[in-house]
């Protein structure tokens, strides 16, 4: 049986052997996948390990993407892009990294009917999470996509980064205090802040009619994230969680060339989410 497996620390909350084994079940596919705990300083080792004992392919989350990025001999242009990996790929060339989060969020954006072309997009965060959903996001020609950050800087440098990809998108980098001005059809927290119940600071009058809020965590309560949109009068609002799913979605392709159907597994884990 083919053997597959996450990588993080911690790693005991991951939903991901939950999602792979619906997938494996799903597609008649025979394949073993578990979650794995690396130490903070032994990524490397561990995934050495898992190939020898005949690993063919892993996910990676926090905090290691950016070390299984550094441990590739092979890139995606989205993982090049993203300068982070969350899928590994083992084979006779070595290892394959992908970063399929981005896609991801753009697959779940589509599931909730969300129209990126054309839309005024507001991406705040400046992170890793941002920086991965970025090239997926321009690919989709939003016609504005405006980077907000905590620091200011952060997202200057990557809105400078990302504008050879821009094309006919206005790409802007700003911090929130700058918002004040704007309306956007979809407004994606990439920030971290929900971890910790916090919210950035939006203006009232960020949301146009219709607006779709979305942020990247989610929980079995809704994120403050969202709380704090529906007060500010977003439309509609949606967690990760079908991200989440998409992403894996994504990466179960890439090792297995075949695509599951993630309308039943999103159901799946959302009602285990809220038995749990
Ligand atoms: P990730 O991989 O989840 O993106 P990260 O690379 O550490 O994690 O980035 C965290 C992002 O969340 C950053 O954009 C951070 O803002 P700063 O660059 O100013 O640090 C943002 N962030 C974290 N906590 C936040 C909070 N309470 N309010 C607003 N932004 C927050």
């Amino acid at each position: 049986m083919d053997r597959y497996a996450v990588f993080g620390n911690p790693i005991a909350h991951s939903k991901s052997p939950f999602i792979h084994a619906r997938f494996a079940e799903q597609t008649g596919q025979a394949l073993s996948y578990d979650a794995r705990l690396a130490p903070l300083d032994g990524f490397a080792e561990t995934v050495a390990a898992f190939r020898s004992e005949g690993g063919r392919g892993a996910n990676v989350t926090v905090p290691f993407k950016l070390d299984a990025f550094a441990l590739a001999d092979r890139r995606s242009a989205r993982a090049e892009a993203a300068g982070a990996a969350n899928t590994l790929l083992f084979d006779e060339h070595g290892i394959f990294a992908d970063n399929t989060d981005g896609v991801g969020l753009v697959r779940d954006l589509a599931q909730l009917g969300c129209v990126l072309e054309g839309a005024r997009v507001l991406l705040l965060g400046a992170g890793g999470a941002a920086r991965g959903a970025l090239l997926p996001l321009l690919a989709e020609a939003p016609s504005s996509l405006t980077i907000a950050n905590r620091t200011t800087e952060k997202a200057l440098a990557l809105a400078q980064q990302f504008q050879p990809e821009g094309r006919a998108c206005a790409l802007a980098g700003c911090g929130f205090d700058a918002l004040a001005a704007g309306t956007f059809d979809v407004v994606i927290n990439a920030t971290s802040s929900s971890l910790s119940d916090d919210v950035p600071p939006l203006p009232q009058g960020i949301y146009a009619p219709g607006a779709l809020a979305y942020d990247m965590m989610y929980g079995r309560d809704e994120t403050s994230f969202l709380a704090a949109a529906r007060a500010l009068g977003a439309a509609r609002v949606s967690d990760g969680l079908g991200m989440l799913v998409e992403q894996a979605a994504e990466s179960f392709f890439l090792w297995r060339g075949v695509r599951p159907d993630t309308q039943p597994v999103r159901a799946a884990l959302r009602e285990a989410i809220a038995r749990s």
